[in-house]
């Protein structure tokens, strides 16, 4: 058989045709495929396969939920419906369109890889692996799943779910993010996915014959329409075990379908793997923002690129030690103005990353436009347009609360 998925693939693939027979990969991947095809979500992004719509839905899931991204991904999937769509769109609606989803690198990568498909690859996704990986913004996991979900390629995925998931079936105690262990994982995960590619006619026959006895009675996963291949099935089982059973506290591993093979449960060491380095505790930060008011509009800046959250818009702020001067002094050393009242307006918490953000908002009444500004005066339905960092969203949507509007 002649492969696409590039020579680095072919290499791995093969030292996996060869399992260690004293792993249960078969019964373990028999039981996943039953399980997924019996419990999986019906999720809008396992409606299709169009590798586009399953690239924005992987680019979106990393670092947030199933659950967040639903609408997300529905809105950006009507506004920009095609690659070609994504390359040309302008900066300000890309933005928009991840407002609220964070980690802004991953809307902007997004961008830049749909502009390569376009010059690149005449814009048509890429079906070999090595030219989805070199896309800016992929990585292994994230060329794994796409290459698996939306081509039924063999090829395997690690994430934070899958880590949990082969830790505990292997019973492997080695911290996962070491370099050994971390390559052990992948190789399991790999075992895993060539041994389902073999499935693959058999399965799909006994799915087809099952149909046409009319007693499939599955769900929207096995329909006809839109039977998955084994090795779509296979990945996505991975990350739906961890989604819904193999969870980080409280695993529910009565349920399980691969309790009888799980090491860690008989052994009773589920809870403690994966063996992870326990995360620092989260830094407190403080900011104090300002509402200027002059004239029915508003100061509002944007971030500069190459900082946390640039290209989004904020209300002008400073970060404060804990012991802050007053809003007073703070505003006319920000302004080089004297501000005659100045009101205490909101307090916004909000944590991202390793970080506690306190965000304390003050409201000031200009009359004429103070002597330093480096923002611009928008209107609240113009702010309503601008995508806005997701403490500073709060800020507006107190202040649109005030004004009476939506
Ligand atoms: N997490 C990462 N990728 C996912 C997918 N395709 N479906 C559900 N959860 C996921």
């Amino acid at each position: 058989m002649v492969s696409t998925f590039g020579s680095r693939l072919k290499l791995s693939a093969m030292s996996a045709l060869s399992p260690n027979p004293k792993r249960p990969t078969k019964k373990l991947v028999a039981a996943l495929l039953d399980w997924f095809a019996a419990n999986a979500r019906d999720l809008p992004w396992r409606r299709t396969r169009d590798p586009y719509a399953i690239w924005i839905s992987e680019i979106m899931l990393q670092q947030t939920q199933v659950k967040t991204v639903i609408p997300f991904w529905n809105r950006w999937l009507k506004e920009l419906p095609t690659v070609e769509a994504a390359a040309q769109a302008p900066s300000a609606k890309i933005h928009k369109l991840w407002e609220g989803l964070g980690y802004y690198t991953r809307v902007r990568n997004l961008q830049k890889a749909a502009q390569v498909i376009v010059e690149k690859h005449g814009g048509k996704f890429p079906e070999n692996f090595d030219e989805v990986l070199a896309l800016p913004g992929i990585g292994r996991y994230t060329a794994g799943a796409i290459c698996s979900i939306a081509f039924n390629q063999p090829t395997p995925i690690l994430d934070g779910n899958v880590i949990r998931v082969l830790t505990r079936i292997f019973g492997i105690a080695e911290n996962p993010k070491e370099k050994q262990t971390n390559a052990r994982l992948w190789q399991l995960a790999e075992e895993l996915v060539t041994h389902a590619a073999r499935l693959n006619s058999s399965r799909s026959s006994r799915r087809e014959e099952a149909h046409s006895k009319g007693r499939s009675g599955q769900s929207l996963l096995t329909s006809a329409a839109t039977c998955l291949g084994s090795c779509s099935a296979l990945n996505q089982s991975l990350m739906e075990l961890g989604a819904l059973v193999c969870s980080p506290r409280n695993p529910q591993c009565l349920i399980c379908p691969v309790k009888k093979l799980c090491v860690a449960l008989k052994e009773n060491r589920v809870e403690h793997l994966p063996n992870l380095v326990k995360r620092e505790a989260a830094t407190a930060r403080q900011f104090v923002a300002f509402v200027v008011a002059r004239n029915g509009r508003f100061l509002v800046r944007q971030r500069p690129a190459g900082v946390v959250n640039a290209q989004l818009w904020e209300f002008p702020n400073v970060e404060c030690p804990a012991a802050r001067p007053g809003a007073k002094e703070i505003f006319s050393g920000l302004f080089k103005t004297e501000a005659a009242e100045i009101h205490s307006f909101c307090t916004v918490k909000h944590s991202i990353t390793r970080y506690r953000i306190t965000l304390e908002a003050f409201i000031i009444q200009l009359q004429q436009a103070p002597q330093k500004t480096d923002g611009l005066w928008r209107t609240p339905a113009q702010m309503q347009r601008l995508a806005f960092t997701s403490a500073h969203r709060k800020v507006l949507r107190a202040l649109n609360a005030r004004a009476g509007c939506k």
